[in-house]
């Protein structure tokens, strides 16, 4: 920056400095831009790299959703700015929708806000519950957002263990009972993502009491909400008793549905926190395109047999990996829900660290996956691969990793 007593003709050719907000200044490295940028050589090279990354859908949405996007395209009238928290009829879509999964009862107006997808959600509650001196615990390995939506509205992190759910809670409370001040915020996120770890109710309604007793506010991230195998139905945290006056939760249009590029999620809950991130994003966004939105109506209304047969698709993609894995001699063991495989590192290689083997996999075996050490120290000694590819091209990572780590 200028000082007042520089003269305009010194000015001219020196560097300009740009001094960004501490806010950003405090983040941390970007842990996945050196594998981002070998994946682009890769491919600049023309190797077909095979993305295992990213928890990207790669299949399209059903037609019936994709139809009516089209549809309300063409209608002048969904061209305006959208009212930021939602059109009523997506609203009660939502809560019609917890009505018929969960049992939970949600007031349309008050307590269900639509977001430009979840992740949007609950960086600007973490911005609207919380400042410099609050504190969030957020499950750990912590899939990035958890912790950074809380430093950029100026908070603490306390990262806890997730992989056993009843250890989690026990150190939630150990920590409740030892800091002050006390945690505002602890986040929930199952099926967690990168673990793949998954809870039965009971976890929440736990959760719920712990809350009461200490005075934290919930956020539940339940993004994998639609994705479950062989039966196994992810539960809500709303649906215990007694959550909604202690949190909120999010969920997606993205995972499900196919609709990751869509932008569209919804936040649901408690009525003071939900006013509270509506309050935000009324002075932020002005809503989904209404489009979206009219689909999205679609999507829940008539698309839970693309969901299953979704869902159905993933199983076969996880036992294509997993198992492939396995023959090679892998040890690596199937998620019940979600739409990654943790892997824990091969002994053999564990030395060189997560970041390392990432790299070798995508460098010599055109694999692109994870590195643990991306969720924070809790993932090292892990790779997280996405099943977003279908069953025939992981059947060909198995193999290019086989080569891999025999070469
Ligand atoms: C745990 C979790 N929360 C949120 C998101 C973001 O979802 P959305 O597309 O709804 O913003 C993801 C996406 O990978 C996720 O894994």
């Amino acid at each position: 920056m200028r000082s007042e007593s520089d003269t305009d003709v010194s000015f001219e050719d020196a560097p300009f400095d740009i001094p960004v907000a501490d806010r950003v200044r405090r983040l941390p490295p970007y842990l996945f831009g050196k594998i981002n940028k070998l994946k682009l050589e890769r491919r600049r090279l023309g190797a077909d790299v095979i993305d295992l990354g990213m928890g990207n859908p790669t299949d399209p949405p059903d037609a019936q959703i994709s139809d009516k996007l089209k549809e309300a395209l063409l209608d002048p009238k969904n061209h305006r700015y959208s009212v930021s928290n939602g059109i009523e009829n997506l609203r009660r879509e939502v809560a019609k929708r917890y009505d018929r999964k969960y049992g939970v009862s949600l007031n349309p107006d008050s307590e269900v806000i639509a977001c430009l997808g979840s992740k949007e959600g609950f960086s600007h509650s973490c911005l609207a519950l919380m400042g410099p001196g609050d504190t969030a615990i957020v499950p750990a390995p912590t899939f990035p957002i958890h912790a950074y939506a809380v430093m950029l509205a100026g908070g603490n992190v306390i990262q806890l263990d997730v992989r056993d759910p009843a250890a989690y809670l026990e150190n939630v409370a150990y920590t409740c009972e030892h800091l002050f001040p006390r945690p505002k915020v602890v986040v929930a996120n199952f099926p967690h993502n990168p673990s793949g770890t998954t809870v039965e109710q009971d976890f929440f309604d736990e959760l719920v009491k712990l809350a009461k007793r200490f005075g934290f506010l919930v956020l539940s991230d339940f993004a994998y909400a639609d994705i479950g195998f062989e039966g196994y139905q992810p539960p809500s945290f709303l649906a215990s008793k007694g959550a909604k006056d202690v949190g909120v939760e999010f969920t997606t249009m993205s995972k499900g549905y196919s609709m990751a590029g869509w932008r569209i999620g919804f936040c649901a809950g408690n009525p003071q926190m939900v006013r509270a991130l509506a309050t935000i994003k009324g002075y932020y966004d002005y809503g989904i395109f209404q489009a979206v939105q009219i689909a999205a109506i679609i999507a829940m209304r008539h698309a839970d047999p693309a969901v299953a047969a979704v869902v159905k698709e993933y199983a076969k993609r996880r036992d294509a990996l997993v198992d492939g894995l396995n023959r090679i001699g892998w040890d690596v063991p199937k998620p019940k829900a979600g739409m990654f495989v943790w892997a824990p590192i091969p002994e053999e290689h564990r030395a060189m660290g997560s970041i390392d083997f990432a790299l070798k996999l995508l460098a010599e075996g055109d694999v692109a996956v994870s590195p643990g050490r991306g969720f924070g120290e809790e993932g090292e000694g892990f790779l997280r691969l996405a099943i977003v590819e279908n069953e025939q091209r992981l059947r060909q990572a198995v193999r290019q990793i086989d080569r891999c780590l025999k070469g």
